[in-house]
């Protein structure tokens, strides 16, 4: 074995925002990359966003932009969101992108040498009025099985039964509204059944000689897939559709979304290696290890076709497929009307990443059960463990020493040597339950070490004896803080900063580590003074996303019925806050200030900065400017060519790391990331004063 471990989460749609059933994968995974990282593993976490098929071409063209202007705009929301849950990938790429469509390209060109590509004409529905293929969760209508209304042309979720969008009785476009018909078209299919004997083989589990590649229970379900017989997969769509056109039939047939998408694991690999200087086949050709993380609902893709897709190809096929459960809150399904579709921005706006962090980290296990958000549950994992038994340790013992004992430790207390004792061989355990995906298991050994250690303290009473017997004191906070060392330390895949701030102020030599963290100091070493390790959550904030989050997605109404919400007029009081007005001015203030209409020419991002746009803007008669605007997080930079902007054109310059700045773009918005920029008609000219 090479040792090099390469790790995946699912490549998030970028049809939508990030949420928190996103964030419980996204988390997941990164605590297991860190973790093995801290072991000392040679691993990568390579993710990407998924950004074709229809849905991202149907909203790109309802918002009348390009898709791929929504698709760059959705990868800058979800690169700033996962960079703000301190989610540490070493890369996050885009399905659309050159590296992933050239391996996708390969692995067809080899599926077709092989003999695994058949076209065949089939009949699907078709809209008359959209001029398009339906793909089934497009077509709605009474369910043949059971004469449920308003279903989807795949399944029902009365009945639960699966069948053809062309067997729905009374079908109808839900772009539309139209009445679909059936037609012809050609498709290409992968004939799974083909690999059917690879595919057990892969299967095979450890009690038969294989490895061990999927949780029993999902090896289970996997394999009566393959015993009711594999069905052919199309892997062909016709246009209009986003994504890479299949070739040979170039502008005619495009890949299907699953098809390239888990290509882009490949893809954002092929980026990663050429930026740093890795190779490719390293990763993707050698016998390195390959872990997905996945939720439920994309089982058939990654244990079915994405294996039979690289063995084809000769590519390395997964050492593991890790499937965690659903994400719930208060016990139901996410939903919207009640506030429970929780966006990440909208929990960050609120409370610190660190809690969910810890939160979901402490919830899940290897199994893949359902994972539920109670928002009571929550405050009580996040005070009681984290604050009042972690922190509470640090917090006495170093405020202690440092305020008390001269900063200086001493010799653990040998009275503590059976509890020191164990929470070594606690910490023992912690590689190998973070690498099984036990995060809460490996959390808890965390909770009881504080457990230990805190009664301890509590029973020692060391501030009694500060004067009385001061190296006694200086003992029992030794051990305690000791041992917080090793506690810091498992909690730091979940919790870094936590674990940087203990290094800081317990000024360790070298930054922590599982092998490291059980290491004696030096008997009279010197310690910093306490800084804040956790704060108490406050159920407010919890009350707060709930309710932010019954805005941002438009309440009730805009969610069960988008007529309702369009009806509702405004009227009401606005839910939101502003800066309030500054202080009364004069007219001479405001022409201090010149204002010129100017039409943006060029606009890219800047590299190297997330939220920065570099624009060339022309000022007409007074020529062309280059202006720095803070706008990435809002706008795709195709979004502003050929806009007529409000430009402060006498703003002194300004240089910053990436070039001059020359002015100002005018823009109205709270937060970066919900910026409007001010945009004037085709009729001003580029130049006139504005006043
Ligand atoms: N784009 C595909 C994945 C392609 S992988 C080559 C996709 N995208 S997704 O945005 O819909 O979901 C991304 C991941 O988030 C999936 O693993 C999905 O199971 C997971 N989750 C989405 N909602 C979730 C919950 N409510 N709870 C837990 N995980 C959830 O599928
Ligand atoms: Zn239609």
């Amino acid at each position: 074995m090479s040792g090099r471990v390469l790790v995946t989460a699912a490549l998030p749609y970028a049809n939508g925002s990030i949420h928190l059933g996103h964030m419980l994968e996204a988390i997941q995974t990164d605590v297991h990359v860190r973790a093995r990282k801290l072991a000392g593993e040679d691993v990568v976490f390579m993710w990407a966003a998924d950004t074709h098929g229809t849905p991202i071409e149907l909203r790109a063209r309802k918002e009348g932009i390009t898709p791929e202007a929504l698709i760059t705009r959705a990868h800058a929301e979800h690169a700033g969101v996962f960079r703000d849950f301190n989610i540490g990938s070493d890369i996050y790429h885009t399905t659309h992108s050159d590296e992933t469509r050239i391996h996708a390209e390969a692995i067809y060109a080899a599926m077709k040498a092989g003999g695994y590509i058949h076209t065949r004409v089939t009949s699907q529905l078709y809209c008359p009025n959209d001029e398009r293929f339906l793909p089934d969760r497009f077509v709605r209508g009474e369910c043949p099985k059971c004469g449920a209304l308003d279903q989807y042309g795949d399944s029902c979720e009365k009945c639960g039964s699966t069948y053809s969008p062309t067997e729905l009785k009374d079908p109808h476009c839900s772009i539309c509204g139209t009445t679909p018909e059936a037609r012809d078209s050609e498709h290409l299919f992968v004939a799974l059944g083909q690999h059917e004997a690879f595919l057990r083989e892969w299967l095979r589990s450890p009690e038969e000689g294989g490895r061990t590649r999927l949780q029993p229970s999902v090896r289970n379900y996997v394999m009566r897939w393959v015993e009711e017989g594999l069905r052919d997969w199309d892997i062909s769509r016709d246009p209009p559709y986003f994504g890479f056109s299949i070739p040979g039939y170039e502008g005619k047939k495009f890949f299907y979304v699953w098809f390239d998408a888990p290509v882009g694991y490949i893809g954002a690999t092929q980026r990663w290696c050429d930026d740093q200087g890795h190779k490719l086949d390293d990763y993707w050709r050698d016998d390195a290890e390959i872990v997905h993380v996945i939720g439920k609902d994309i089982v058939y893709f990654h244990c079915l076709f994405w294996p039979a897709m690289l063995h084809t190809a000769g590519y390395t096929t997964p050492s593991r497929v890790q499937v965690h459960g659903w994400l719930t809150v208060n016990g139901e399904k996410m939903s919207k009307a009640r506030g429970t579709f929780i966006l990440a921005r909208t929990y960050l706006e609120h409370l610190p990443a660190d809690y969910l962090r810890y939160y979901f980290a402490a919830k899940l296990g290897g199994d893949q059960d359902d994972i539920d958000l109670s928002m009571e549950d929550f405050a009580n994992r996040v005070n009681a463990d984290l604050v009042n038994k972690a922190a509470n340790l640090a917090s006495r013992c170093v405020k202690f020493v440092h305020g008390r004992l001269n900063a200086q430790l001493g010799l653990p207390a040998a009275d503590a040597a059976p509890l020191l004792a164990r929470a070594a061989e606690r910490l023992a355990l912690v590689p190998g339950l973070y690498r099984e995906f036990e995060s809460g298991k490996a959390l808890r050994l965390a909770i009881e070490i504080a457990e230990d250690l805190n009664q301890f303290v509590t029973e020692s009473a060391p501030w009694k004896l500060a004067t009385s017997d001061p190296e006694r004191a200086r003992a029992v906070c030794s051990a305690a803080i000791y041992a917080g060392k090793i506690i810091a330390a498992i909690l730091k895949p979940v919790l870094p900063a936590w674990a940087e701030k203990t290094e800081r102020m317990l000024l360790l030599p070298a930054p922590l580590t599982f092998a490291n963290a059980a290491d004696p100091l030096p008997a009279d070493h010197m310690i910093g003074a306490y800084e804040v390790l956790a704060e108490r959550l406050d159920p407010a904030g919890l009350a707060a996303i709930v309710e932010a989050s019954k805005e941002t997605l438009g309440g009730p109404a805009a969610v069960e019925g988008a007529a309702g919400a369009e009806g509702a007029e405004a009227a009401e009081a606005p839910t939101y806050t502003v800066e309030p007005l500054t202080a009364e001015a004069s007219i001479d203030g405001f022409k201090g200030v010149d204002l010129r209409v100017g039409k943006v020419l060029t606009c890219v991002r800047v590299k190297g900065s997330d939220k920065l746009l570099q624009l060339s803007v022309d000022l007409g008669p007074l020529g062309s400017r280059t202006i720095f605007s803070g706008i990435a997080l809002s706008y795709a930079p195709e979004q502003l060519v050929g806009k007529h902007v409000v430009v402060f054109a006498n703003l002194k310059p300004r240089k910053m790391r990436f070039g001059l700045s020359e002015g100002m773009i005018l823009a109205a918005g709270a937060s970066d990331d919900a910026v409007t920029v001010i945009e004037l008609d085709g009729r001003s000219r580029p130049g006139d004063r504005i006043s």
